[in-house]
């Protein structure tokens, strides 16, 4: 987990993205956008680094530049120490709005990088039949993309990044569309399987609580244009998952932290037992941004 001390598994160095606006050339206004201004960052070997920041801030496009799917104007990223050139099979990708195959059924969905991968048939199915069972889609692998509903078709993409065995996984809002209940069951299979396997995550979110609850860093962005604001390190006791930490006061202080650079404000030194704002100020911040 997160010391700065450990290798990094993936480094952000010096990121710029700028996209030219419509008004190009004509009357007074800018003539460019700066999406991502001199964005750093490093993530630890099997660290879990979430992303938190206001809509427009650029996570999607910091995540499609991670992804190799999109270049930056400047700045490099660097895997296991090697730039990135496109995309690749190190990197599981469940990007916001799941872009599934719509010819291909759930089962073919996910067996896709294993295709890639030339894994033999026999091999594919198990490894498909066990993701698909761990998304909770048993008795749908043969269903296509549109007989499936928007939180089933997310849970697809997820099983289809996590059956290929990528040592980093992004994933951009990959909870989302699904209700309250499967989101938290989700974000409990996804701490598990990362306990058991150690892959790097980097988790863009629009819930600060899902930060909290999933990372051992939440990376804060702002906007106009986007950029690291804060990192905060988030040392609440793991393993996180099937315990009730969510309702503790420790965890709604951490949130009402991130809640507080979120907003600019300055955080205050004390923790939930000092002179920092009660659990309940805390739980009143729970809001998703
Ligand atoms: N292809 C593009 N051309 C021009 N501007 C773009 C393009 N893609 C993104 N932008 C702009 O860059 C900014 C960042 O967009 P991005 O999608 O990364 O935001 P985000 O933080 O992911 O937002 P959200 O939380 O709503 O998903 C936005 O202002 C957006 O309008
Ligand atoms: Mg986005």
């Amino acid at each position: 987990m997160s010391t700065a001390t450990d290798t990094s598994k993936i480094e952000i160095k010096g990121i710029n993205r700028i996209f030219p606006t419509r008004n190009r050339g004509k009357g007074d206004g800018p003539r460019e956008f700066v999406a991502l201004k001199d964005v750093n960052l490093k993530v630890s070997k099997g660290e879990f680094v979430a992303i938190v920041g206001p809509s427009g801030c650029g996570k999607s496009t910091l995540l499609d530049i991670l992804a190799g799917l999109a270049k930056p104007t400047s700045g490099d990223i660097l895997i296991d120490g090697k730039k990135i050139t496109g995309p690749a099979l190190d990197r599981g990708i469940v990007l916001q709005g799941y872009a599934l195959f719509p010819w291909r059924t759930v089962r073919q969905n996910v067996e896709f990088g294993l295709e890639i991968k030339k894994t033999p048939k026999a091999e594919r199915k198990e490894i498909s039949n066990r993701f698909i069972s761990l998304v909770g889609l048993d008795g749908f692998a043969d269903h296509f993309p549109h007989e499936l509903s928007g939180g089933m078709k997310q849970r697809v993409a997820i099983a289809r990044a996590l059956a290929y065995d990528p040592e980093v996984l992004l994933m951009d809002e990959p909870f989302a569309a699904v209700d309250a209940q499967t989101r938290e069951t989700m974000q409990d299979e996804l701490l598990r399987i990362w306990e058991e396997t150690g892959k790097t995550i980097v988790f863009v979110t629009h819930s600060i609580e899902e930060a909290v609850f999933l990372a051992d860093r939440v990376v804060v962005l702002g906007t106009n244009p986007g950029s690291v604001k804060d990192v905060l390190d988030i040392d609440l006791p793991r393993p996180r998952h099937n315990s009730d930490i969510r309702s503790s006061a420790e965890f709604g202080w951490v949130r009402h932290k991130v809640w507080e650079l979120l907003q600019n404000r300055e955080v205050k030194a004390e923790g939930p037992h000092g002179y920092g704002p009660s659990v309940a100020e805390a739980i009143s911040s729970s809001a998703e941004l």
